[in-house]
């Protein structure tokens, strides 16, 4: 199966790139910016024609949550119309889809881990236009599946990780919001469950069971439980310090709540969904072998 990665060069293409020669019936080609602009119509469509590719992992997306609140038509281009754009050309060689979204399509106000079969009610621009390329989705008649992930981090870019990582070696302390509760999830683990269930799926169906998933990694924490776990894994002496969401104003809203119920992806793809923090831990060990 010959699979395009768009987006590649970020945090969950990246790792896609690094484990995709384990997977010998899969032929991974990638492409970002400013090769392959899934909002380029025109080109989009001769790439996947022309490269005759029978699947398609969307990594391109906006994902800047807080300038989105400014910057609403570019996310949107990008969100909402890329996506359609990457149903439409898939609809044309009859390939399938894997796309990922996101937990801030949720208002946050659960305090149960959220299924697929929650409303959604996005308290932001980031999360309504990711809704928006959710529906363009779900409402093809392509074989594909939408992946809604959380707290994503990797050992590329720039995520929460190496952000505290840095802080933690320059301030004697740091202050981290407590008051909202999600999953972080390392990106590796979410590349490898997806590059699983195309791998396994060979020519049948990839939606035969449902075309909406949850995926994180198991367990529960606060950006502030996030923090301390980052200091202790790495041995840095940082003293966190929780702080309310109200004490770090942001230009946008997130939910306060948004851990998401994996159990349809852990069933339908005998998915193993490893725990946050003993991912977090590779990760660190990556990082620190990396730098
Ligand atoms: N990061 C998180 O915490 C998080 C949480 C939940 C869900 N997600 C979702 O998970 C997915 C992967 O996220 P990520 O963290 O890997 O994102 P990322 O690191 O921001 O990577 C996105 C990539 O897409 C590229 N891109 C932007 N516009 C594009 C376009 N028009 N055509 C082609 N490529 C384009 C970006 O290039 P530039 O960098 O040059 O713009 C970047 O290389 C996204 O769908 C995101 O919404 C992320």
């Amino acid at each position: 199966m010959k699979v395009l990665i768009t987006g590649s060069n970020g945090q969950l293409g990246s790792e896609i790139k690094e484990l995709a020669s384990d997977y010998e019936n899969l032929e991974c080609i990638f492409r970002d910016l400013p090769e392959l602009d899934i909002c380029d119509t025109e080109v989009l469509n001769t790439f996947i024609t022309d490269q005759h590719i029978n699947a398609v992992i969307n990594c391109a997306a906006y994902t800047a949550v807080d300038k989105a609140e400014e910057e609403e038509q570019i996310a949107q281009k990008v969100n909402s119309e890329g996506v359609l754009n990457l149903v439409d050309a898939l609809k044309k060689v009859d390939g399938k889809l894997i796309h990922i979204s996101t937990d801030y399509v949720f208002d946050g106000n659960h305090s149960q881990p959220y299924k697929e079969s929650d409303p959604v009610s996005p308290i932001g621009v980031y999360g309504e236009t990711k809704r928006a390329g959710e529906l363009a989705v779900l409402n093809s008649s392509i074989d594909a599946i939408v992946i809604r992930t959380s707290w994503l981090y990797s050992v590329y870019g720039n995520n929460f990780v190496k952000t505290m990582l840095r802080l933690g070696n320059q301030k004697k302390s740091i202050q981290v919001v407590s008051d909202q509760k999600g999953t972080p999830t390392f990106a590796k683990d979410l590349a490898k469950t997806c590059l699983d269930i195309l791998s396994n799926a060979g020519s049948t169906n990839i939606s035969k069971k449902g075309s909406l998933y949850h995926y994180s990694n198991e367990g529960v924490a606060s950006w502030y439980d996030f923090a301390r776990a980052i200091m202790e894994i790495s041995n840095i002496d940082c003293n966190i310090i929780p702080i309310e969401t109200k004490d770090y104003p942001t230009q946008a809203i997130r939910p306060l709540y948004s851990v998401l119920d994996k159990s349809k992806i852990t069933s339908d793809f005998k998915v193993t969904i490893p725990h946050w923090r003993d991912s977090l831990t590779n990760c660190i060990k990556k990082i620190n072998h990396n730098s």
